[in-house]
């Protein structure tokens, strides 16, 4: 298989040219054309349409498809179409259709209305990949494979039969034997023990107000995410066998409102890790968010090249309320992917569908046509990221890392815990804005990952932390790192188990610290720091064991407690953030963090104007986006790529606007 390397920046988007009579495909490739698209995204949805009736296949007009984009110029990201099945396909296998875990079938009528597990809905589906891939495998247009389509988004777990047999099996896997799952799921409690693997069940509905065992809980979840990826893997082994010189990526979901997936076991699977992100346009720091979603896909890539493979041109149609995008938007949103790492920058969908559920999506050609503003964006943006050509291949500066874990997340939020208030994403959210106000650029980094090279890393919420994952962050420190850990971390090994002796056992040594018992808030209270700034939902009854007290609770349950921790350890130094700080209380701890380690910002800068710096073998460019209403400066010297201009010391940033700095002397 031919490694990626991107040698321009793609540009396109998904298209369904089977919605749309054949004269408008002509109509089509030339505006993709003039619009200067490079990659289009065909068949994610046309199972029915390539296999009309089971095992009759009508693949003609793809190819006729992809001769047309060929011709024009335009590489295809070709889909396996298993996105979703035919109709027939469930009329035919019944027992195909996913459960829900009140026992509910989930009907058709939608799409991605499956049982992961079914043998026939894998059967028939490895069948169409094979007459796919036999076909147009080694068509000049395609470029890419796009195996499913967002894996998980409506159907991420199904409760069936099959499913609970499957998962038996994927247990006895994992633990080797009964007396393993029944050790792991401590069914000591409650009467759970099992004397028979078939007595195990998927997490149904239980008798109320009674949990599901946690341990049961957090492996399917497990479970669940390895059955998905299954369907990836047989897809791929007919790809590898008919089709071996195209690589194959899928688009994940990568945003702080999806974790059905452990996307660091899938992104080990594909060649080129790709991700869609829409912004949620009630949020007013939703950019911000999609610079969080962009720093950790660029995790999942290690660090190298990616594809945004989704996102909006304009409005959705999804969310309550569906505005278009402000001028200037698309192409600030472009470039913010781009200056995380993307090399690529694609949407959904090159025409907006006229009918159907997502005919108020935006889409590149408008329904009002290309005498539009959005059009006319669309233009500028394709000859911008044309001309950006030469940022492609190149890699994001950072200093800084952050642990995100997937099962992390997922065991952090189960039920029967100390608070409802302690979401996963909340803190890791909350400290990656902290630095990105300060133009400084996070990486996001798997539990147990090698830190070195870091000179800040970032443990928020890691409440579920393996031996390798407490022992990666304890190495850093003691090798000259400085890491910030902020509560309910550390507290359960890789089985749910709370490590003993007190909390948080993962890091109570490194923290020097060791907390007695938990005291979180009650909603809507608040307390105050000796600082003056507040904090909420969390508090702890925390002993200094070495580690000097940063500041301390001035009132709440614990006054005089200590709030913020500072412990050296080894070469290095290890904080502590034990409440819920507001953004002045953590910004003023990250402030002497990032001081004490002597990270710097990519460019000076001013909240809500990111600064980002890519460097490759030709250079460097530092890439800045203006969320503000206020004309930006920051020092740059070189050539901005956006504007053309000559730069000497500065680069001017109207409200809204972008510059990309080729760096002089870089
Ligand atoms: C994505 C999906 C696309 C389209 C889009 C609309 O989740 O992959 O097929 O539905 O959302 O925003």
């Amino acid at each position: 298989m031919a490694p990626w390397h991107p040698r321009r920046i793609e540009f396109g988007g998904d298209y369904n040219p089977e919605q749309w009579p054949r004269d408008v495909w002509a109509e089509d490739r030339a505006l993709m054309s003039q619009a200067g698209v490079t990659l289009a995204t065909v068949g994610v949805f046309s199972w029915a349409h390539l296999e009309p009736e089971p095992g009759r296949y009508e693949l003609d007009w793809l190819g006729d498809v992809l001769d047309g984009l060929h011709a024009q110029g335009i590489g295809a990201d070709l889909a396996t179409a298993t996105a979703s099945p035919p109709p027939w396909l469930t009329r035919l296998h019944p027992e195909a259709l996913p459960i829900d875990h009140e026992g509910r079938t989930r009907w058709p009528g939608a799409r991605q209305a499956y049982c992961p597990s079914s043998t026939a809905w894998r059967t028939r589906a490895v069948a169409l990949v094979e007459q796919l891939a036999g076909r147009f495998g080694s068509h000049p247009a395609v470029r890419l494979w796009h195996l499913g389509n967002e894996y998980g988004c409506h159907t991420s777990r199904c409760y069936c039969d099959t499913c609970a047999a499957g998962f038996r099996r994927w247990l006895l896997r994992r633990y080797g034997g009964l007396d393993g799952i029944n050790s792991a799921w401590a069914t000591a409690f409650w009467s759970q023990r099992y004397s028979d693997v078939e007595e195990i069940l998927p997490p149904r509905l239980t008798p109320d107000g009674a949990w599901a065992n946690p341990t049961q809980q957090l492996d399917y979840r497990r479970f669940a995410s390895d059955t998905l990826l299954e369907e990836l893997l047989l897809e791929k082994e007919v790809l590898r066998r008919l089709s071996p010189d195209v690589p194959i990526t899928t688009n994940f979901m990568v945003m702080t409102r999806f974790n059905q997936l452990d996307y660091w076991r899938w992104a080990e699977e594909v060649d080129v890790v790709s991700t869609d992100y829409y912004p949620e346009f009630a949020d007013p720091l939703t950019h911000v968010e999609a610079a969080l979603s962009a720093d950790l896909t660029r995790g999942l890539a290690d660090g190298g090249s990616w594809l945004l493979m989704e996102t909006s041109p304009s409005a959705v149609n999804w969310q309550p309320r569906n505005p278009a995008k402000k001028p200037g938007a698309l192409r600030r949103d472009a470039l913010q992917q781009i200056a995380r790492g993307a090399d690529g920058f694609n949407v959904f969908q090159v025409r907006a569908s006229l009918a159907g559920a997502e005919k108020f999506h935006s889409g590149l050609i408008p329904h009002a046509g290309t005498d539009t503003r959005l059009w006319r964006e669309v233009l500028d943006l394709g000859s911008l990221l044309e001309r950006l050509g030469e940022v492609a291949g190149s890699r994001v500066e950072s200093e800084v890392a952050m642990v995100w874990g997937y099962d992390a997340w997922w065991a952090c939020e189960l039920d029967s815990h100390p608070s409802v208030d302690v979401r996963y994403p909340d803190r890791p959210r909350a400290l990656h804005r902290a630095l990105w106000d300060r133009g400084i650029t996070v990486d996001l980094v798997r539990p147990g990952a090698a830190l070195d090279g870091y000179k800040v890393v970032v443990v928020p919420t890691l409440y579920l932390a393996d031996d390798a994952a407490a022992a990666a962050v304890r190495d850093f420190v003691a090798g000259g790192g400085h890491a910030v850990v902020t509560y309910f971390s550390g507290i359960v090994d890789e089985h749910d188990h709370v490590r003993p002796g007190g909390y948080p056992g993962a890091f109570r040594e490194l923290l020097g610290i060791r907390t007695e018992e938990f005291a979180p808030l009650l909603e809507g209270e608040t307390v105050v720091l000796d600082d003056g700034s507040t904090a909420d939902v969390w508090t702890e009854d925390l002993r200094l064991e070495g580690a000097e007290a940063v500041r301390t609770y001035a009132d709440g349950p614990v006054p005089g407690a200590p709030a913020v921790t500072r412990h050296a350890f080894g070469d290095g130094t290890a904080w502590y953030i034990a409440t819920r700080t507001s953004p002045e209380g953590t910004s003023s701890v990250l402030d002497r963090v990032v001081a004490e380690a002597g990270v710097g910002a990519a460019a000076v800068t001013t909240p809500g104007v990111e600064v980002v710096r890519r460097r490759g073998e030709q250079g460097s460019w530092l890439f800045v986006l203006n969320h503000t209403g206020r004309e930006a400066a920051v020092p740059a010297s070189g050539v901005d790529l956006v504007s053309g201009d000559d730069l000497d010391g500065e680069v001017r940033v109207g409200p809204g606007g972008v510059a990309v700095v080729r760096e002089a002397g870089a």
